[in-house]
């Protein structure tokens, strides 16, 4: 059996590089993962089950026993929002709830058929160090708040541009160390600066490097 061609995709929030990920996928029928859905889903579990997001070893407790639903259907719309964003990314921090949803982004990368695409903040680092193609998505963080401004408003969540920059710059903080250790010159990366890209621009300079590497 063929090895699966893995496409990994990091950088940082509203980059552009979860919709690059899965137009990249289905237009490659290559199967895709949305790792940063894992991390909220742990999040949304955490608030539902009204824990003290304190207490790091009941959070860790919990997530372990949240870890085989992981298998089962989701509903997406109740991720995207920043109260799950936002603890998403502080409980991302926790080195036990990365071990904890390391194995199955693993496992999705190596089962994968004809190829998988998975977009995060350390696919290309530690989950699929191999990969046979990486992307780094980048933008400014201006231009990244003002998308995921737009992106609120679409979906009739009323909140100003400021808030929304201000929380992005406060996830970059939180979520930099792992994006340093994803820049480190010994990874090769293809980086793609998206700010002044249309996401057609984006999709046909990733296409490019795809088509490059699987030759
Ligand atoms: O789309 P956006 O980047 O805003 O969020 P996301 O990709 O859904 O990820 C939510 C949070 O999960 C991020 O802020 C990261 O802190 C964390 N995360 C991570 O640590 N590692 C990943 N592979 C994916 C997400």
């Amino acid at each position: 059996m063929n090895k699966p061609f893995v496409i990994a995709i990091d950088g940082p929030a509203a980059s552009g590089k979860g919709s690059l990920a899965k137009r990249l996928a289905a237009h490659l029928e290559f199967d895709f993962l949305d790792t940063g859905a894992l991390y909220r889903r742990a999040a949304l579990n955490i608030i539902e089950n009204g824990m003290d997001i304190a207490d790091n070893s009941a959070i860790i407790n919990q997530t372990e026993r949240f870890i085989p639903k992981l298998h089962e259907k989701y509903d997406d719309s109740a991720l995207r929002n920043d109260k799950v964003g936002n603890l998403a990314s502080i409980i991302a921090q926790i080195p036990e709830i990365r071990a904890l949803l390391f194995n199955f982004q693993q496992e999705f990368a190596k089962k994968s058929n004809k190829g998988a695409v998975l977009d995060g903040r350390d696919i290309g680092t530690i989950i699929c160090p191999d990969a046979d193609l990486k992307l780094f998505i980048t933008a400014s963080t201006e231009k990244r708040a003002q998308r995921r401004h737009k992106e609120l408003l679409l979906r009739g969540l009323h909140v100003k541009y400021e808030a929304v920059l201000a929380e992005m710059q406060e996830r970059d903080e939180r979520d930099n160390v792992r994006l340093k250790d994803h820049l480190a010159p010994n990874i090769k990366n293809h980086v793609i600066d998206t700010s002044d890209m249309s996401p057609d621009e984006v999709f046909q300079t990733a296409l490019d490097f795809y088509t490059s590497q699987s030759r």
